[in-house]
């Protein structure tokens, strides 16, 4: 029998890049992808594998625990590999509820229905926890975040987060539910919803709209490229030690204003424009409230336990994901239509 694996929030930017992974690379497991469809969640990200035997899309909430029994009911998941949330940090000053409901009570729902479904045999059985650096608050100029960094999150999204990763711990060590704990740093590449930084300066430049930096500039993160965080996932998922937290990072940090001018040139270069163009669309605007001043990762358990290792440069991923944007303008078009608008607007003043 096959095994089954829930995925959920797998029609948004990295989960999809995840049930691509392993609906091709896994043919006796079978993926079930259940996702909301919020605003980020988008099933042309996975055309190319809807018509797979062993993937199956289930529409649902997280937070409706009487549908989630339902469905763990039915399909009896083996594993979860857990990846819905709201994601994207402005929104969650703007609505700090929907982040808790979502991403507290939503994760709590899944281990719910998965400990009642398992907790008198636990063999084979993984709850796996995508989750962020952001837990760990802020760095100063100095220093790394490792697995044993205490928590100090200081956005509403980082807090949700923070919260749900204590509910994972706290399955495991009360009920003995099999668990792992990933804490990733920022991601970038194709799929990504244009409201985070990349994807939306991209959109920006080739609308010719400015480019609204927040504060200074001078904020740092450490940027991995979306198929090596898919990569390591699955490392982790069929490799990593029973209850242990593993970060993902790119070893790459980059002060935002630096990576915002490294983009306006190589855009300048792919759209023929003359050097310093897209520069000129760089627009300073007021600062994000608790703006965290600098991630950074020490990967060095996962590489050295696990083997894993970014697989691109950061030139080369960015070029691809520039590449991607650009041959999928109307994924951009369909994305950035609508509802996008309305957000932008209260969002950015439309500076
Ligand atoms: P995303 O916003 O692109 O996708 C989130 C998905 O979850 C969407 O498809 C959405 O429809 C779905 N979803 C939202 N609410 C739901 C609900 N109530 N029920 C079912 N589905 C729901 O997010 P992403 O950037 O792909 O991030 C995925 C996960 O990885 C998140 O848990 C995030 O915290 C974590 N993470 C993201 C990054 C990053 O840089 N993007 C880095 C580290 C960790
Ligand atoms: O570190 C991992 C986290 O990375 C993930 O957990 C989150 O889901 C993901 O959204 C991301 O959070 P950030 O807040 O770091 O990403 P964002 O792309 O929103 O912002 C990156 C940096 O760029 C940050 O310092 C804020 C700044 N920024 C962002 C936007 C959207 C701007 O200066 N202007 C902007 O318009």
């Amino acid at each position: 029998m096959k095994k089954r694996i829930l995925i959920t929030g797998g029609a948004g930017f990295i989960g999809s890049h995840l049930v691509r992974r392993f609906v091709r690379k896994y043919s006796d497991y079978h993926i079930y992808n259940l996702d909301l469809l919020t605003y980020a969640g988008n099933l042309e990200n996975l055309k190319d594998i809807e018509r797979s035997e062993n993937y199956t899309f289930i529409k649902g909430d997280i937070t409706d625990q009487n549908f989630i029994n339902k469905i763990f009911e039915k399909y009896k998941f083996d594993s979860v590999i857990h990846l819905a949330a709201e994601s994207h940090v402005d929104r969650s000053i703007n609505d700090p509820l929907l982040f808790a409901k979502t991403n507290i009570l939503g994760t709590m729902i899944l281990l719910n229905s998965f400990k009642e479904l398992w907790k008198n045999n636990w063999t084979n059985k993984l709850f796996y926890h995508i989750s962020t650096d952001e837990v760990y608050g802020s760095l100063g100029e100095a220093g790394l975040f490792k697995e044993d960094t205490s928590y100090d999150p200081n956005s509403p999204y980082s807090a949700s987060k923070a919260s749900s990763d204590h509910f994972v711990r706290a399955y495991g060590e009360t009920y003995s539910m099999p668990y792992v704990i990933t804490n990733c740093s920022n991601n970038y590449g194709p799929y990504q919803f244009p409201e985070k930084l990349i994807p939306l300066f991209i959109n920006n430049i080739l609308c010719n709209k400015s480019l609204p930096v927040y504060g200074d500039g001078n904020y740092t993160r450490d940027w991995l490229y979306v198929v090596d965080h898919a990569k390591a996932i699955d490392l982790v998922f069929h490799k990593g030690k029973n209850r242990h937290t593993y970060n993902i990072g790119g070893f790459n940090e980059w002060k935002n204003i630096d990576l915002v001018k490294l983009l306006c040139d190589l855009l300048d270069e792919k759209l023929d424009r003359s050097k310093g163009t897209s520069r000129q669309l760089i627009t300073f605007v007021k600062d994000r409230a608790g703006h965290d001043l600098r991630y950074a990762i020490d990967a060095n358990k996962i590489q050295s336990e696990l083997g894993w290792s970014p697989s691109v440069t950061f030139e080369q991923g960015l070029s691809k994901t520039i590449d991607w944007y650009l041959q999928n303008k109307l994924w951009l078009e369909n994305t950035t239509s609508g509802r996008y608008k309305e957000y932008y607007k209260n969002q950015y003043n439309n500076v």
